[in-house]
């Protein structure tokens, strides 16, 4: 029989790829590990909690809350972060179902009609490689005639996966019809992907039409009062807050692919047709600049200071994050967290401050010869005494 830290160890320390329900609609940087997540859902919440996520990212903690019968809350302010986690979290019918496998045939047909070679290319997306622009202008287009946003985001959701695969991070683009093929097979497996989801829900007790409404998503920046306005509004008490903040001083591309090399492109937003428009510093609050570190600890103190204000009295915050320079950074995250009025805590067994190496992960940090981005610290923290907002 294994023991309690057993069962930690092997969550937290977990390689294996992130799989299974929607996990793999959006290969999210920086997600979470979903074993890890359910680990702590399970020993730190009852059926019927409620978890906070407010930097959600693909939004692996709103996924296993609802698979594990827990409500949730989660918020982003990157568009792309709420998109995904909509469609992941959005059951469709049998109906959808078929109108979805409709468009992928009308997809399939129209791109096998596109004349390559007679284009005469003007790309409206940023270093969008020009070869693979008709394959999502048609697909898109299509996706455009069908009815209800459901279906509509759901194939988007699937162009943008299929888009992550055949630009992100690839030093060539895959032909027309290789893509198509992609297409074709990544549709079903998201359907796949999202009936298992609605199914485990459903073995959790909760009803398939009442799944969009144990989750909340918001748009809400961590650090401005929307989020706690809306929560107090709510009556909504989260009992736990387990969540992976922006890396100080570490260069993550939340809102870009990385074509052809190193170029930056905003295809995502163009697929998915949804606001961008930001800089880096903007989804990893402040930069990596000395002004944006200082700007990052300034934000974390006052996201933190506000979140206790509306978390239960016993809620714990839980926390994975990594630092471009551990030994001067965790000092100063802990001081952040001190001064919006958390003390370190453990938690039975499972101590604060352990840390796990990611297994490939891309990192850019200012000090390269530093490898403390490649690990992950685990925080854990109380409130030091409720200031009740209610
Ligand atoms: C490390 S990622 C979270 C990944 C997530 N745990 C997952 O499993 O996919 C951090 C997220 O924080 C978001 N973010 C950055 N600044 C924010 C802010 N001020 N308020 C809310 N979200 C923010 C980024 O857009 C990014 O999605």
């Amino acid at each position: 029989m294994s023991s309690a830290v057993d069962d930690f160890n092997r969550a937290f320390h977990s390689s294996e790829r992130v799989q299974g329900y929607t996990h793999d609609f959006y290969k999210y940087p920086a997600r979470f590990s979903p074993g890890f997540v359910q680990f702590m859902l399970d020993s730190l919440t009852e059926p019927g909690d409620c978890v906070l996520d407010p930097f959600m990212g693909g939004g692996t903690t709103i996924v296993e809350a609802a698979v594990s019968g827990r409500r949730a809350i989660g918020s982003d302010i990157n568009e792309l972060a709420q998109f995904v986690t909509r469609v992941k979290t959005t059951p469709l019918s049998d109906q959808d179902i078929l109108e979805i496998r409709r468009w992928v045939w009308d997809v399939r047909d129209a791109v096998a009609q596109i004349d390559l070679a007679a284009q005469p290319l003007d790309v409206p997306v940023k270093n969008m490689p020009t070869s693979a622009y008709p394959f999502f202008a048609v697909a898109t287009k299509l996706a455009n005639d069908l009815r209800f946003p459901r279906r509509r985001q759901f194939a988007k959701c699937v162009l943008v996966r299929v888009g992550q695969w055949a630009l992100d991070a690839r030093s060539t683009t895959p032909k027309t019809d290789v893509i198509s093929g992609e297409f074709e097979k990544r549709a079903e497996r998201m359907i796949d992907g999202l009936r298992e989801f609605v199914t485990a829900v459903q073995a959790g007790g909760i009803y398939k039409n009442k799944i969009t409404s144990t989750r909340k998503l918001m748009p809400f920046s961590a650090s401005d009062s929307g989020l706690v306005k809306s929560l107090k509004r709510h009556d909504i008490r989260p009992k736990l807050v387990l969540t992976s903040p922006p890396y100080p001083g570490v260069h993550m591309l939340y809102h870009r692919w990385q074509v052809l090399g190193r170029r930056e492109t905003p295809a995502p937003y163009w697929i998915a047709d949804i606001r961008d428009g930001h800089s880096e510093s903007y989804y990893t609050m402040g930069g990596r600049s000395q002004r944006g570190l200082r700007n990052y600890f300034e934000c974390l103190s006052g996201v933190f200071n506000n979140l206790r204000t509306i978390i239960a009295p016993d809620a714990a915050v839980v926390q994975l994050i990594s630092f471009s320079d551990a030994e001067i950074q965790l000092p100063l995250y802990l001081n952040a967290m001190n001064e919006a009025g958390f003390q370190e805590a453990n938690l039975g067994a499972i101590n604060s401050r352990q840390t796990r190496l990611v297994p490939n992960r891309k990192w850019y940090t200012q000090r390269r010869s530093c490898n403390d981005a490649g690990h992950e610290v685990l925080l854990i923290h109380r409130p030091v005494c409720q200031r009740s907002a209610y």
